[in-house]
Protein backbone atom coordinates (compact mmCIF):
# COMPACT_ATOMS: atom_id res chain seq x y z
CA UNK A 1 0.00 0.00 0.00
CA UNK A 2 0.94 3.59 -0.52
CA UNK A 3 0.20 7.43 0.31
CA UNK A 4 -0.45 10.45 -1.89
CA UNK A 5 -0.70 13.82 -0.89
CA UNK A 6 -3.83 14.82 -2.54
CA UNK A 7 -5.30 18.98 -2.66
CA UNK A 8 -8.48 20.49 -3.45
CA UNK A 9 -6.91 23.92 -4.74
CA UNK A 10 -9.07 26.95 -3.86
CA UNK A 11 -11.23 27.05 -7.41
CA UNK A 12 -12.24 23.47 -6.25
CA UNK A 13 -13.65 24.51 -2.68
CA UNK A 14 -14.87 27.68 -4.22
CA UNK A 15 -17.05 25.62 -6.93
CA UNK A 16 -18.19 23.72 -4.24
CA UNK A 17 -16.28 20.09 -5.66
CA UNK A 18 -15.07 19.10 -2.55
CA UNK A 19 -17.53 16.66 -1.66
CA UNK A 20 -17.36 15.55 -5.06
CA UNK A 21 -13.77 14.90 -5.21
CA UNK A 22 -13.93 13.35 -1.49
CA UNK A 23 -16.74 10.66 -2.76
CA UNK A 24 -14.74 9.38 -6.45
CA UNK A 25 -11.83 8.94 -4.15
CA UNK A 26 -13.76 6.41 -1.55
CA UNK A 27 -15.70 5.11 -4.77
CA UNK A 28 -12.37 4.21 -6.20
CA UNK A 29 -11.63 2.21 -3.11
CA UNK A 30 -8.86 4.97 -1.85
CA UNK A 31 -8.89 5.41 2.10
CA UNK A 32 -8.66 9.14 3.64
CA UNK A 33 -5.44 8.68 6.17
CA UNK A 34 -5.59 12.56 6.80
CA UNK A 35 -7.84 15.59 5.84
CA UNK A 36 -7.89 19.94 6.52
CA UNK A 37 -9.29 22.83 4.99
CA UNK A 38 -6.48 25.03 5.34
CA UNK A 39 -5.44 28.42 3.81
CA UNK A 40 -1.38 27.96 2.84
CA UNK A 41 1.25 30.65 3.79
CA UNK A 42 3.48 31.53 1.27
CA UNK A 43 6.10 29.73 1.97
CA UNK A 44 4.65 26.40 2.12
CA UNK A 45 3.23 27.25 -1.49
CA UNK A 46 6.55 27.95 -2.26
CA UNK A 47 8.06 24.45 -0.89
CA UNK A 48 5.42 22.58 -2.52
CA UNK A 49 5.98 23.60 -6.00
CA UNK A 50 9.32 24.17 -5.62
CA UNK A 51 10.16 22.44 -8.67
CA UNK A 52 8.07 24.59 -10.32
CA UNK A 53 10.47 27.95 -9.49
CA UNK A 54 12.05 28.54 -12.24
CA UNK A 55 8.96 28.91 -14.77
CA UNK A 56 7.23 31.57 -15.50
CA UNK A 57 3.79 31.17 -13.89
CA UNK A 58 5.64 30.40 -10.99
CA UNK A 59 4.24 33.99 -9.24
CA UNK A 60 0.73 33.03 -10.77
CA UNK A 61 0.71 29.51 -9.36
CA UNK A 62 1.53 30.72 -5.72
CA UNK A 63 -0.79 33.76 -5.89
CA UNK A 64 -3.80 30.90 -6.70
CA UNK A 65 -2.50 28.51 -4.32
CA UNK A 66 -2.71 30.67 -1.40
CA UNK A 67 -5.77 32.98 -2.76
CA UNK A 68 -8.17 30.91 -0.19
CA UNK A 69 -8.92 28.07 1.36
CA UNK A 70 -8.20 24.57 0.51
CA UNK A 71 -8.67 20.52 1.29
CA UNK A 72 -5.24 19.16 1.92
CA UNK A 73 -5.64 15.04 2.74
CA UNK A 74 -3.61 12.01 2.54
CA UNK A 75 -4.94 8.86 0.71
CA UNK A 76 -3.92 5.41 0.91
CA UNK A 77 -3.98 2.52 -1.38
CA UNK A 78 -3.00 0.38 -3.87
CA UNK A 79 -0.70 2.56 -6.47
CA UNK A 80 -2.58 5.24 -5.15
CA UNK A 81 -0.18 7.56 -5.97
CA UNK A 82 -1.13 6.11 -10.18
CA UNK A 83 -4.65 5.68 -9.18
CA UNK A 84 -5.40 9.40 -7.98
CA UNK A 85 -3.42 10.57 -10.91
CA UNK A 86 -6.02 8.04 -13.26
CA UNK A 87 -8.94 9.87 -11.62
CA UNK A 88 -8.11 13.66 -11.87
CA UNK A 89 -7.11 13.32 -15.38
CA UNK A 90 -3.82 15.36 -17.37
CA UNK A 91 -2.84 18.47 -16.27
CA UNK A 92 -4.73 20.70 -19.26
CA UNK A 93 -8.18 20.22 -18.50
CA UNK A 94 -9.13 20.63 -21.79
CA UNK A 95 -6.99 17.70 -22.78
CA UNK A 96 -8.33 15.60 -19.61
CA UNK A 97 -10.59 12.82 -20.45
CA UNK A 98 -14.16 13.61 -19.16
CA UNK A 99 -15.23 11.60 -16.55
CA UNK A 100 -12.14 12.40 -14.75
CA UNK A 101 -11.96 15.64 -12.09
CA UNK A 102 -10.46 17.84 -14.70
CA UNK A 103 -12.25 16.41 -17.41
CA UNK A 104 -15.50 16.91 -15.80
CA UNK A 105 -15.09 20.29 -14.00
CA UNK A 106 -11.89 22.84 -15.25
CA UNK A 107 -11.10 24.00 -18.56
CA UNK A 108 -8.09 26.50 -17.86
CA UNK A 109 -4.96 24.96 -16.61
CA UNK A 110 -3.92 27.48 -13.96
CA UNK A 111 -7.40 26.38 -11.98
CA UNK A 112 -7.67 22.64 -12.19
CA UNK A 113 -9.25 21.54 -9.32
CA UNK A 114 -7.22 19.04 -7.67
CA UNK A 115 -3.54 18.03 -7.22
CA UNK A 116 -1.99 14.78 -6.68
CA UNK A 117 1.79 14.17 -5.74
CA UNK A 118 3.59 12.43 -8.91
CA UNK A 119 5.80 9.98 -7.62
CA UNK A 120 7.05 8.34 -3.83
CA UNK A 121 9.83 10.70 -3.69
CA UNK A 122 7.05 13.72 -4.51
CA UNK A 123 4.58 11.99 -2.17
CA UNK A 124 6.82 11.93 0.96
CA UNK A 125 7.93 15.26 0.73
CA UNK A 126 4.33 16.64 -0.06
CA UNK A 127 3.15 14.32 2.68
CA UNK A 128 5.86 15.40 5.30
CA UNK A 129 5.34 19.48 4.63
CA UNK A 130 1.41 19.20 4.68
CA UNK A 131 1.08 16.83 7.71
CA UNK A 132 4.25 16.65 9.80
CA UNK A 133 2.72 14.69 12.21
CA UNK A 134 1.90 11.80 10.15
CA UNK A 135 5.33 10.67 10.21
P1 LIG B 1 -0.28 19.27 -9.86
O1 LIG B 1 -0.95 18.01 -9.41
O2 LIG B 1 -1.00 20.52 -9.46
O3 LIG B 1 1.20 19.28 -9.51
O4 LIG B 1 -0.43 19.22 -11.43
P2 LIG B 1 0.37 18.33 -12.46
O5 LIG B 1 1.35 17.44 -11.75
O6 LIG B 1 -0.63 17.70 -13.35
O7 LIG B 1 1.15 19.44 -13.26
P3 LIG B 1 2.55 20.13 -12.96
O8 LIG B 1 3.14 19.62 -11.69
O9 LIG B 1 3.35 20.05 -14.19
O10 LIG B 1 2.15 21.65 -12.76
C1 LIG B 1 1.70 22.10 -11.50
C2 LIG B 1 0.55 23.05 -11.68
O11 LIG B 1 1.03 24.24 -12.29
C3 LIG B 1 -0.54 22.54 -12.60
O12 LIG B 1 -1.51 21.78 -11.94
C4 LIG B 1 -1.14 23.82 -13.14
O13 LIG B 1 -2.19 24.28 -12.28
C5 LIG B 1 0.01 24.79 -13.08
N1 LIG B 1 0.52 25.01 -14.43
C6 LIG B 1 1.20 24.13 -15.21
N2 LIG B 1 1.49 24.70 -16.38
C7 LIG B 1 0.97 25.96 -16.33
C8 LIG B 1 0.94 27.05 -17.24
O14 LIG B 1 1.46 26.98 -18.35
N3 LIG B 1 0.31 28.19 -16.81
C9 LIG B 1 -0.25 28.29 -15.56
N4 LIG B 1 -0.86 29.42 -15.19
N5 LIG B 1 -0.25 27.28 -14.70
C10 LIG B 1 0.35 26.14 -15.08
MG1 LIG C 1 2.71 18.14 -10.30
Amino acid sequence: SERTLVLVKPDGVRRGVVGEVISRIERKGLKLVALELRTLPRETAEAHYEEHASKPFFGELVDFITGGPLVAMVVEGPRAIEAFRALAGATDPVKATPGTVRGDFALEIGENIVHGSDSTDSAAREIKLFFPELG
